[in-house]
């Protein structure tokens, strides 16, 4: 498919996948939604790409959210289904199997904040401003950020920030754990690029069930969490992955993982 809304390029593994509309500060129309799942389908079983990076087009905004002049014009049942399918293509992406890293560049609210909470790792400019201003549309979050915000923070932050729409800063995301670093803003590339390598190295089935284990055992209770892990830990030690780390490390080398 060809996209109008995002850009893909992938560099040495990594795809760069930038939302482009910045007009309207990148807000996620339904057809940027749209292209998004595409983009994210299409590199799930691509072996060329190894981990994600997500950021928005120019210096002002990540994503400023919804966009708005779709959101005003919606019916009580578009707005189930817009919702539905924004949660769907989130959940694409907290599910998908190889790393997924948000370099926030600058806004993101509402949509953009939740496409963030929906990625792996978060690293942002010291510009950036985070938050889910919603109510102040008459609204809620409706991309999962009700359910995401609250399982990363807890509920009194969620509470907090989703009840009061305040946004905040880069700075303060990263001291209650919503974002995971932040840098000057020309750093922001050279960093987003530096964690998807450092994980890049890694064995890509161990990363893979390791995504997996987080995701998945998050939501159960702490017992079947652990049946999980262990299933998974076994399952590894098929793998051919295994077997290359273990002799690396014994062989006193660096590991060369075939991410079978
Ligand atoms: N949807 C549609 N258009 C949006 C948008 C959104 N979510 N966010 C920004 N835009 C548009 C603005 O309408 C404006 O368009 P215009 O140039 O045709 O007037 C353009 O992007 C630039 O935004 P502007 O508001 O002029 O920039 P600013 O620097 O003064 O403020 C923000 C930046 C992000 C604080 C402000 O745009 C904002 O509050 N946006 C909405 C955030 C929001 O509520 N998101 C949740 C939606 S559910």
């Amino acid at each position: 498919m060809a996209y109008e809304n995002i850009k893909t390029k992938n560099r040495d593994g990594i795809l760069w996948l930038t939302i482009g509309r910045p007009k309207v500060l990148n807000a996620l129309n339904d057809q940027t939604i749209t292209e998004i799942g595409s983009a994210f389908a299409n590199a799930r079983n691509d072996d060329s790409v190894r981990a994600v990076i997500v950021t928005g087009s120019g210096d002002k905004a990540f994503v400023a959210g919804a966009d708005i002049n779709e959101l005003a014009k919606m019916t009580p049942i578009v707005g189930k289904f817009t919702s539905e399918k924004g949660q769907s293509v989130f959940l694409q992406i907290e599910r998908f199997p190889k790393v997924v890293i948000a370099a926030i560049n600058g806004f993101a609210l509402g949509g953009g904040c939740e496409l963030a909470m929906a990625c792996h790792i978060r690293i942002a400019s010291d510009r950036a401003q985070l938050g889910l201003p919603e109510v102040s549309l008459g609204i809620i979050p409706g991309y999962g950020g009700t359910q995401r915000m609250t399982r990363l923070l807890g509920k009194a932050r969620a509470f907090e920030l989703i009840c009061s729409g305040d946004r905040i800063s880069a700075m303060d995301a990263e001291k209650i754990g919503l974002v995971n670093k932040v840098v000057p803003p020309e750093q922001l590339i050279a960093a987003a690029e530096e964690m998807a390598r450092k994980i890049m190295v890694r064995s890509p089935m161990a990363v893979r069930a390791a995504i997996e284990a987080i995701n998945s055992g998050s939501d159960m209770p702490f017992e079947e969490g652990q049946v999980l892990e262990s299933t998974l830990f076994g399952l590894l030690c098929a793998s051919e992955d295994m077997r290359e780390g273990m002799a690396a490390f014994l062989e006193k080398r660096q590991p060369k993982f075939p991410g079978k």
